[in-house]
């Protein structure tokens, strides 16, 4: 029984490995491409894997995501959608993410960007600003980031909403269900993106979308690049219809060095680092994981497969 570690760039294997050993030495742990006996294969711990290579491990019982998504995964055409799935649910992946939110949204209403501008310019100039309670932070997605998100952004002092596809309850938070988004994004100055990617959410952040958030309102985009159409948030930014966006995910990835994101002065860009899962804070639920498929007990953090999170 083997678990294989199957990675892109994006990820260093050798962390895993080493955190996964400190919570059980017996573990035999090996790092594709050099993991030659696949048969032994049972556990595959996989990061944006290339297409089709999970067909060589004729035995793996269970995938599991080294972080919180599993879309990933599934870009794999040749992915094979009857083994279980499971994605990682950590307190500190959950709290890194509300910092990072915490820092953009502080980031757009104090301004930071037109005096770090202004800066350069030696330019002495004040302006306006909001304070958190007269900025509404709509969440877009109240799974364990975005729930956890919401109430503590409402902690702080910011008024916040959420939407989710079914309806949830968040102390001092306005939630609201799928089919009120108008009602949602039309209070709403800083828009949040949180949601799994799917079909369904596929491209939602769109023109349609913007023009009914009020007008000015700023985006952060922390979900997936492919939540996004790149070029009706250029068009929304154009027109003043949205002010700002901070975007930590982007459809490719690392982001092309001549893609106009870079170069805009109402874009901030971060290179997917919004919240990294932490092998040492993880290794635990994987090593449990491994041990109740070994024992044919129902899994922790399963994905639901036609739900697709
Ligand atoms: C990061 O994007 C993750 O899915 O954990």
């Amino acid at each position: 029984m083997t678990i294989s570690i199957i990675t892109n760039h994006d990820n260093d294997p050798i962390p895993w490995v080493q955190s996964l050993k400190q919570v059980d030495p017996s573990l035999d742990i090996r790092i594709r491409p050099d993991d030659k006996k696949r048969a032994d294969v049972t556990f595959a711990l996989c990061w944006k894997q290339p297409d089709g290579v999970l067909k060589e491990y004729p035995n793996l019982e269970c995938i599991c995501s080294m972080g919180a998504g599993v879309d990933h995964l599934f870009n794999d055409p040749f992915f094979p959608e009857h083994l279980p799935v499971i994605r990682i649910i950590d307190p500190l992946l959950t709290r890194s993410m509300f910092e990072y939110i915490c820092a953009t949204a502080l980031y757009l209403i104090r301004d930071i960007d037109r005096y770090t501008a202004q800066q350069r310019q030696s330019r002495w100039q004040v302006h306006r600003y909001a304070t958190m309670k007269e900025t509404t932070i709509g969440i877009m997605g109240l799974g364990k980031l975005g729930a956890y998100a919401a109430e503590n952004l409402s902690r702080l002092g910011f008024t916040v909403r959420g939407w989710s596809n079914t309806l949830k309850h968040i102390k001092g938070v306005a939630t609201y269900e799928a089919d009120r988004l108008e009602p949602f994004l039309s209070g709403t100055d800083i828009l949040v993106c949180l949601l799994p990617l799917t079909d369904q959410t596929r491209g939602l952040l769109n023109r349609t979308l913007f023009d009914h958030l009020p007008e000015g309102a700023s985006l952060i985009n922390v979900g997936r690049g492919a939540h996004l159409v790149e070029a009706d948030l250029l068009a929304a930014l154009d027109t003043g219809q949205l002010s700002r966006a901070c975007l930590d995910v982007f459809s490719t990835e690392p982001l092309p060095a001549d893609h106009p994101f870079w170069r805009h002065d109402r874009i901030l860009v971060t290179p997917h680092c919004s919240s990294i899962t932490d092998p040492d804070s993880v290794a635990l639920q994987i090593v449990k994981n491994y041990r109740l498929m070994e024992k044919g007990a129902p899994l922790i953090n399963q994905v639901d497969m036609a739900r697709g999170y």
